[in-house]
Parts: structure tokens; C-alpha cells; sequence
């Protein structure tokens, strides 16, 4: 048989032929991407992960290359020797960087022949997801997904270079590891030489990097996965990435310039765009006032208003009911043209929220307070001065109130917020706006289990100033935490840590975590908190949400080679699957014992 490349060895990528290689005797090798017999001469586009290029087989220049191009099909992979020639007048193909010459071949190996394959692969047309991920493989060759996983890795080496530049190290820390509380379940793996006991899966590498920063190396990073078994939408992932940092000496100013300076990195190494910076900044009081949530996105405007206020005396009852119970009016001022119509559906769109509707006024052409809609006539003449101040109306404006609890109605406004950017035209595509999300709250009460929860986790330092309400009002305690939201999307998150043991027992005992179970659980960081802990903080970003992001796509899933479904399974490899019961008895995972 002999080596199957024989003397051909391969000189470039088919995608980065140009013209200035006119002339020259090349050999290439990839897939055919596609083949098209004309009057004696065959084409083919032959593919690798550079992009295409045209081959031509043409009988008079060689009778054999020619004769075995009629059996090529779609995917058969193949090597060509030949000649780099510019193409006839009248058939250049702009669309392609190639697009101006062709290579005419001499030789030709068919090194794999190829099934039809169950999709087109030479273009990116809508296919099943559920096929596509079967046949991954496949699916990956198409041109989206390798421009996609290109970017990816462009991505990750500018956070490389960027990070070393800095003065950052690059440390592994361990994936069979102990639970790591980050809000979500962990994976377990069950232990063959301690029977019956477990390793956790890190849901992130949190106490590694802050044992690290005890440990003196002052700046690390890691580019990790990371796993959380939760519910899974289109920006989660059960194992996903993170580009995770913790730096020493340092305040949130300085963590947040690092930060930018990496961001700016990416942006200039992938998309070739210049990232203005600082980012803006927002309290995450502010961001929950103006958009209804901490992850706003401020490429437009149509901030919210409260107007209980100046709702206060309504005799509306969709209003006043609320309002007595505790809860709030918002509105929001469109300056778009609406339908009746489209009004209606609006009050459904939130109905399907949870909300209990939507009300509506319209500005009359002679201007404010001339109003009209089913329910301006519950708006007093007090109360519409009052309108007037905050909302500032004019002619042709709608406004639209929604009163509820708070909750309710931040979370319908907000996501009405989104909805009507979408409707009105408001988002201008292709840009990019970051905002960081700043002094979160440090405790959130949970009503299933009947407690507070860390809002980041338990490691996360409260505000100075805070700190006295730690026993008096802890739902009040602000946090030294931070989010990085980019067009509406968060794609990172982080805080000061607590680097004294006392505040670490404070906030274990508040988050009602005992100091057996505290010990059991973080013990190893409690005592590392007393052999010199220096004072810092860190970050970790979501990589795969923002490779999908700068890659414009829909789903983490279109910049993972092999992601999961919604269900957390493989479809390529069938995982999860059952095992034998030989492996089961090895692992002892029948007759546990529990604690
Ligand atoms: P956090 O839990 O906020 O912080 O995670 C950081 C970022 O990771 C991304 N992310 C996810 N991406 C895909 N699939 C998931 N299931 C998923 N979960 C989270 C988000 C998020 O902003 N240890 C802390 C960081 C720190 O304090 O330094 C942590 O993990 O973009
Ligand atoms: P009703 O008086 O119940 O017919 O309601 C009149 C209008 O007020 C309808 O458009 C309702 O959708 C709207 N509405 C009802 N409840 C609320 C609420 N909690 N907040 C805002 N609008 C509401």
C-alpha cells in the first residue's frame, strides 16, 4: 500500500492561496466541499479550515487526474498537486478571499471517501440542532462553526497574552475536589479507593484561588472548566468555561482597570474594534430602579420610573391594592407609535410574566395632561402634576404603568423593557456596551429554605461601611461584589474576598451555617485565613458566553465544539449511559453509606 501521502507534502492552506502565489506548483489537501462537471473539465471547491479554493481537472492538461476527479463526491478527502493560475476573465468570484485564481491539477490522491453525508456541510442553512449534534463532526466542518471555534481560540490566546503581560500566572487547580458553593448542584464522582465517599466536581475554582493568594502568587489565572448542575437555558452549560483571576493587593478601582485592559485585549485581537474605557458603572440599587434588573442592557434607554409616589392617594384599585400591601408602580415612557392593538398584546406579553397587566395612557397632540386610554380617568389633576414632574411627557407619548409587589413588577417591567427595545427599534446592532454592576447585595433571603443565602457566595467581603448591620439588618449589607454585564448578558462576576477569619465566622454564622458544619466544609480555609491571608479579590468570567456574544451568536452552545442539550446530554457520544454493574460494585455505589 505505501504511505498514503506518498511524496506529497502539503505547501499551503487552501484558504491562503492569492494571487501573489500566480505561478507557483502547490499541493493542497482537504475536502470537497463541492463538485460541478462542466463540458470535459471538472470543478471542484476543495476545503480545508482556512476556506476553499477552486481546483480545475482538465483532460488535455492530465488525462489520469482528470479520468479519477469523475468519482469524487461531496466530502471525500483528497490531495492535489498543480499549478496556481489566475482565472479566465469574467469568472473571478468575489465572495471568495481565493476568489481570483484557481489551481489546475495534475495530481490527484483520494485519501477518504465519505457517505453522503446527512446535512449540507458546505454552507450554514438551518438544520435540526438535535442532527447537527449527533453528527458533530460534521457539523463543526460547516464555515459558522469553524469561524466560531477560530474566534474562540483567538479569544483565549489574547486572554493569555494579555493576562502574562500583566505579570499573571497560569495555575491548574484540581477538578476531583471537594463542594465549592456557587448556588448550584455539583456533580459527584464516586471514590474506588474510599469506598463510599464522593469528590465534587468544582462548580468554580473560588477556594483554590484564594488559597493561591495566600500563598503568595499574588496574580493567577486559568482558563477551567467548570460544572453546575442546574437548569439549563440557552446561555448555560452543565461543564462550561471560565476565565478565572484573582489578584493581591489590590481594590475594586484596580481589579476593574485589569479587567478593561483584557476586555480591550479581546475586542482589538478579534473583532479588530476599539473598546472605550472605563466602562460605565451602575449600582446594583440603580440598575434594579432603571431596568428592573442586575443585568441591564443599556445599549438604549427606556429607563423605568416609580411613580408610587406620586400614585400614592389612586383611586385606581389595580394600583392602590398594591400599593397598600407594600408594593409599587413603574412606568414607562415609548415614544413609538403603538396600536390599540399592540397595546392589548403588550398586556398580555406581561400576563404571560406573572404580571396582572399593564395600564396605559396615550399624550394627546395638544400635550400633557390632555391623556386618554381606558384608565386616564382614574388620574386626578393632583396626580397628574405629579406625572408630569417625573415623567416629563409628551405630546404623542404612551406611558405604561404596571403595580405589584416589587419583585413582580421589576421582573416584568424589565423584561417588557427588553421586549419593547426589540419592537421599537431601539437596539442598534453590531455594538458592544459594558457596564459594571457594583455593591450587590451581600445576603439574599431564601423562602425555601427559610434563611439567608450569600448573593455571591459566602467568601465575599461586606462593604466597610456595612458591616455594623451584619446582626441588626443584614438584608441591608451591601457587598464588595461586582458583575461585568455586556449588552444585557452576564458574562462575569466577582468581589473582594474576606481575608480575616473573624468576618468569615461572622458571615458562616449568619448564612446559618454552624461552626461544626463551617468547620467540616471550609475548614482548611478558615485556618489558611490565619497563616497570613494578604487582602484580595478576583473575578471570573463566562468564556463561552462571551465567545457567543463576540461571535453574534444565539446559543453557548454554537462556540463549544461538544456541548450538551437542554437535557444535559451528549448526543454524539451518548452520555450520559448506563454502566455495568461491575463498575458499579467497584465503585461500592450499592448500599452507600450516608452521613
Ligand atoms: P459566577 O458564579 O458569577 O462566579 O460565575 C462567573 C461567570 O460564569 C458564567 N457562568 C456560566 N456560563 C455558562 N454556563 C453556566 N452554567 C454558567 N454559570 C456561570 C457567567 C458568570 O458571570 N467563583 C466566582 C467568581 C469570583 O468570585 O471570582 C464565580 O464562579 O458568565
Ligand atoms: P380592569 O379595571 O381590571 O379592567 O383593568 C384596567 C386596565 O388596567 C387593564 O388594561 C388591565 O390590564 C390593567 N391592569 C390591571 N391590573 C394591573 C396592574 N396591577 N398594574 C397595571 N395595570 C393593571
Amino acid at each position: 500500500m505505501g504511505e498514503p501521502l506518498g511524496d506529497f507534502k502539503r505547501t499551503y492552506y487552501c484558504g491562503h492561496l492569492r494571487p501573489e502565489h500566480i505561478g507557483q506548483e502547490v499541493t493542497l489537501m482537504g475536502w470537497v466541499n463541492r463538485r460541478r462537471d462542466l463540458g470535459g473539465l471538472v470543478f471542484i471547491d476543495l476545503r480545508d479550515r482556512e476556506g476553499i479554493v477552486q481546483v480545475v481537472f482538465n483532460p488535455t492538461f492530465s488525462p489520469e487526474a482528470h479520468e479519477k476527479a469523475s468519482a469524487l463526491r461531496s466530502e471525500y478527502v483528497i490531495a492535489i498537486q498543480g499549478k496556481v493560475v489566475a482565472r479566465p476573465d469574467g469568472t473571478e468570484n468575489p465572495d471568495l478571499k481565493t476568489g481570483r485564481l484557481e489551481v489546475q491539477a495534475k495530481e490527484l490522491k483520494i485519501l477518504s471517501e465519505s457517505n453522503p453525508p446527512p446535512f449540507p456541510v458546505d454552507e450554514d442553512g438551518e438544520v435540526a440542532e438535535n442532527l447537527r449534534l449527533k453528527y458533530r463532526y460534521l457539523d463543526l466542518r460547516r464555515p459558522k462553526m469553524q469561524r466560531n471555534l477560530l474566534l474562540r481560540d483567538r479569544a483565549a490566546r489574547s486572554v493569555r497574552d494579555y493576562l502574562h503581560s500583566q505579570g499573571f500566572v497560569e495555575i491548574e487547580t484540581p477538578f476531583l475536589t471537594k463542594s465549592t458553593p456557587e448556588g448550584a448542584r455539583d456533580y459527584l464522582v464516586p471514590s474506588r479507593v474510599n469506598p463510599g465517599t464522593f469528590y465534587a466536581l468544582p462548580q468554580s475554582p473560588q477556594l483554590f484561588k484564594q488559597l493561591l493568594m495566600i500563598s503568595g502568587f499574588d496574580r493567577y489565572f486559568q482558563v477551567v472548566k467548570c460544572f453546575r448542575d442546574e437548569d439549563l437555558r440557552a446561555d448555560r452549560q452543565p461543564e462550561f468555561t471560565q476565565i478565572d483571576i484573582e489578584m493581591s493587593f489590590v481594590d475594586r478601582e484596580g481589579i476593574f482597570q485589569t479587567m478593561e485592559g483584557m476586555m480591550k485585549a479581546i475586542f482589538r485581537d478579534t473583532l479588530g474594534q476599539e473598546l472605550a474605557t472605563p466602562f460605565p458603572r451602575l449600582t446594583y440599587e440603580d440598575s434594579i430602579a432603571w431596568y428592573g434588573v442586575d443585568n441591564p442592557d443599556i445599549r438604549f434607554g427606556l429607563e423605568m420610573t416609580d411613580v408610587s409616589r406620586a400614585l400614592r392617594k389612586t383611586d385606581f384599585k389595580a394600583f392602590s391594592d398594591p400599593l397598600q400591601r407594600g408594593g409599587m408602580v413603574k412606568a414607562l415612557k415609548i415614544k413609538g407609535d403603538l396600536s390599540r392593538r399592540e397595546l392589548d398584546d403588550l398586556n398580555e406579553f406581561v400576563k404571560g410574566l406573572g404580571a396582572k397587566g399593564l395600564a396605559w395612557v396615550r399624550v394627546g397632540p395638544e400635550g400633557w395632561p390632555a391623556i386618554s386610554g381606558p384608565v386616564a380617568k382614574f388620574f386626578s389633576e393632583e396626580e397628574r402634576g405629579a406625572l408630569r414632574q417625573s415623567l416629563e411627557p409628551a405630546p404623542g407619548d404612551i406611558l405604561l404603568f404596571m403595580a405589584d409587589s416589587a419583585k413582580v413588577v421589576n421582573d416584568a417591567m424589565g423584561r417588557l423593557r427588553l421586549h419593547l427595545g426589540k419592537r421599537l427599534n431601539l437596539i442598534p446592532e453590531g455594538t458592544f456596551q459594558f457596564v459594571w454592576i457594583t455593591d450587590f447585595p451581600l445576603l439574599e433571603y431564601d423562602e425555601a429554605e427559610g434563611r439567608f443565602m450569600a448573593k455571591h457566595h459566602p467568601f465575599t467581603s461586606p462593604l466597610d461601611e456595612d458591616l455594623p448591620f451584619l446582626s441588626s439588618a443584614p438584608e441591608k449589607v451591601r457587598a464588595k461584589a461586582y458583575d461585568l454585564v455586556l449588552n444585557g448578558s452576564e458574562v462575569g462576576g466577582g468581589s473582594l474576598r474576606i481575608y480575616r477569619r473573624e468576618v468569615q465566622s461572622l458571615l458562616f454564622e449568619k448564612l446559618g451555617i454552624s461552626p461544626a458544619e463551617a468547620k467540616e466544609k471550609f475548614g482548611f480555609l478558615l485556618e489558611a485565613l490565619e497563616f497570613g491571608a494578604p487582602p484580595h479579590g478576583g473575578i471570573a468570567f463566562g468564556f463561552d458566553r462571551l465567545v457567543m456574544i463576540l461571535a453574534g451568536a444565539e446559543s453557548i452552545r454554537d462556540v463549544i465544539a461538544f456541548p450538551k442539550t437542554q437535557k444535559a446530554t451528549d448526543l454524539l457520544t451518548d452520555a450520559p449511559s448506563a454502566v455495568d454493574s461491575r463498575q458499579l460494585a467497584e465503585l461500592s455505589l450499592r448500599g452507600i453509606r450516608r452521613k
